[in-house]
Order: C-alpha cells, then structure tokens, then sequence
C-alpha cells in the first residue's frame, strides 16, 4: 500500500532552473568573466558545488578570481532576492501535495539543493513546510543522486519500505537514486525524453503533475501496473466459496415488496470477500441491489481497489445476472475478464464482465 509522495523539488514541484542559471552569469560576470547560460547545462541537479565548478572550469578558472564560497554566498543572497515573491510552481504541484494530505497520504521533499533554496522554493510554489512530513535537503547527506541515501534517509525518517512510496523525479539520475532505494518511481517534465526515464527504472512517466487531478490517480498508476502482474488467481474453491457466502449473503435480503431475494459476494484484489444483499424500500425506487451493497462494502473496508470475481445467488432459473446499475458500479472496479458466476443452486452460468457491460460509460475529462 502506498503511504509516502517523495518530492524532487527542481523541475518538479518548482521551475527555478531559469533563475538559477541566470545568477550563476551573474555571478561569472561579477567576477569580470563573460558566461553564457547553456554553460550551465551539463552541471544542473547535482548540486551547488559542482553547479559552479563545472562551469567554472570550462572558464579556464581555477582558482582566483574565482572561489566557490563566494559564488555560493553570492548566489544565496541574488536568489533570496530575486525568487523572493515569484511563483515557481510547475502546473499540479500544489494540488497534489494537498491532495495527498487529504487522502491520508505522507508527503516528503528531497532535494540535492542547500535546505535554504528548498524552503524558499516551497513557499515559491505557495506552500509551507508544514505541507511535508519530512524535508530533506543537500547538506543533510554526503552521496548526492544517484545514490540513494536522500530516498532512504526519507523513508527511514516516515518509518516506511521502499515498496510504500512512489518517487516524483525529472531527472536520470533522480529516478535511479529512487528505484536504488526501493521506491516507486514516476517520471515528469521534459528535462529528459521519457524513454531515458523509462530506461533509469521509471515505473510511469507524465509531462507535468497536472497529469493526476487526485494524488490517488498517482497511486493507481503504480497500482494498477502491480496490479496486471498480481491478479488474484480464480480457482475452483474460490468460485464454490464466494457463492458459498453469496448464497448465506441472501438470508439476510430484505424483500418484502418483490419477494425476490438477491445474495452477492465480490472477490477484491487483496482475495478478500465481501458480500451483500438486497434492501428493498416502500419507496422503491430507494431499493438497494445485492451486487452494490456489496460493492460499497469492499469499498468502505478496503478503499480504492479491483474486484477480480462477483458471484450472484438468486433462486431463479436461468440464474439472474446484475442489473445494469449494478453492472456500471461494478465496471467502476472490475476489469474486462472479472469472473461473473450466477447460481440458483441448481443452475449455474459463468460470464466474464465485459460480457455482461461490453460498453460501460467512463468519464473521459481530459
Ligand atoms: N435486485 C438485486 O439485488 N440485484 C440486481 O442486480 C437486480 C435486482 C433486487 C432489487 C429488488 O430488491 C429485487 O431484486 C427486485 O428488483
């Protein structure tokens, strides 16, 4: 289960790359050395240090004028300055960071860049610290990305295993550092073609956060990707034992009005079961379907999950299948080839879903 977004901040939550340059020739130009900004290209996302001596030695400067304490104090001081007011927030950043939260989900930064520019950034973006159950910054590990001290000091700080978050990160050597500490890892931005991200272990890859209106589209990104590799395999005592439990689940229907009682049971992704069954109503149109009640029950005890089998008890023959409601919130979970098996007790009809709701409505918003 995914319990932790660990943010990069460069390049994903914050665009301060172009400030960022644009002091660095500021700072060659104080010191009487004409630089050109794409000098800097090679030298981004490692860091301060080598962000000013990489550059620095492409100069041909060794050492004075130019002294790398100085660069950095002048940096600080020219970035406090100038990003002081601006918005550096990259489209999503905010709403997933606050999304996150409100689904319960953790939320932590790790950046290789000093702990003064990643808190300035943070409010950059219109957040605050307390936006982040942990913050992690340059001065707080030795081996920069793409080792991955930053990753597992994070999930060592929010007590979790690599297995329970996803990684937010534009760069190689970011997704690397990610994945070597156990992590999911989801691709963004356009710093590097999405097929190096892919290549350095990215799990998932979008142009920019906005890709997820809810932090949960993130976790099904991951999910759902898991998920294709572990279904939970149909077997024969499976499909006897959730009829089984469909069949008790119809005891309790209350049908007083039809006389039709309705049992179900659904099989989530977790190979738990969950059953359900009909509440009628004196306004009948209020009259709740064994399938849902069931449905909603798996919901509420487990959350966001798929539903790998549905088995339906009637007592009438052929054996019943779902009402077309029912088969629209099932569709809400279940995959094409979920398992339908209807009995009565003496007939039984077995379906895959897609059979049943060839079509279902989805909401294409984007
Ligand atoms: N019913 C279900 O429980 N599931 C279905 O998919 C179809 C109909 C119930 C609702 C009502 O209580 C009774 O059957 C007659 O419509």
């Amino acid at each position: 289960m995914i319990k932790a977004f660990l943010f990069d901040m460069d390049g994903v939550l914050a665009e301060s790359e172009e400030l960022s340059v644009s002091i660095g020739v500021s700072y060659f130009r104080s010191i009487g050395m004409d630089a050109d900004s794409s000098i800097f290209s090679d030298y981004l996302g490692g860091g301060e240090r080598i962000f000013f001596d990489g550059p620095a030695k492409e100069l041909g400067l060794t050492g004075s004028p130019y002294d790398y304490h100085e660069a950095s104090a002048f940096f600080r001081k020219e970035y406090e300055k100038r990003a002081s007011g601006l918005d550096i927030s990259l489209p999503g950043a905010k709403e997933i960071v606050r999304s996150a939260r409100a689904e319960g989900i953790m939320t932590a930064v790790a950046s290789s860049a000093p702990g003064w520019k990643v808190l300035m950034n943070i409010k950059g973006i219109g957040l605050s610290p307390d936006d982040f159950d942990f913050i992690a910054s340059g001065e707080d590990i030795k081996r920069n990305k793409p080792f991955p001290d930053i990753y597992a000091l994070c999930l060592i700080r929010l007590g979790l295993d690599g297995s329970e978050a996803i990684v937010f990160e534009d760069s190689v050597m970011g997704i690397k550092s990610a994945k070597s500490a156990g992590c999911h890892a989801i691709g963004t931005g356009s710093t590097y073609p999405v097929t190096d991200l892919y290549a350095a272990g990215a799990d998932a890859a979008v142009s920019d956060l906005s890709a997820f209106p809810s932090a949960l589209d993130a976790v099904s990104a991951i999910e759902d990707r898991e998920g294709k590799k572990k279904r939970v395999p149909i077997t024969e005592y499976l499909v006897k034992h959730a009829l089984r439990l469909a069949r008790n689940a119809r005891i309790n229907a209350y049908a007083p009005y039809s006389g039709f009682k309705v049992g179900a049971a659904v099989v989530t992704s977790s190979g738990k079961i969950y059953t359900g069954c009909n509440v009628e109503n004196s306004s009948y149109g209020a009259t709740i379907c064994a399938e849902r009640n069931a449905v909603t029950t798996a919901i509420a005890a487990e959350g966001r999950t798929r539903i790998e089998m549905v088995a339906v008890f009637t007592d009438s023959n052929p054996p019943s299948p779902p009402c077309a409601v029912c088969l629209q919130v099932l569709a809400e979970f279940a995959y094409p080839d979920t398992l339908v098996v209807l009995s009565s007790g003496t007939e039984e009809v077995r379906m895959k879903f897609s059979e049943l709701l060839p079509k279902p409505f989805t909401l294409n918003t984007i």
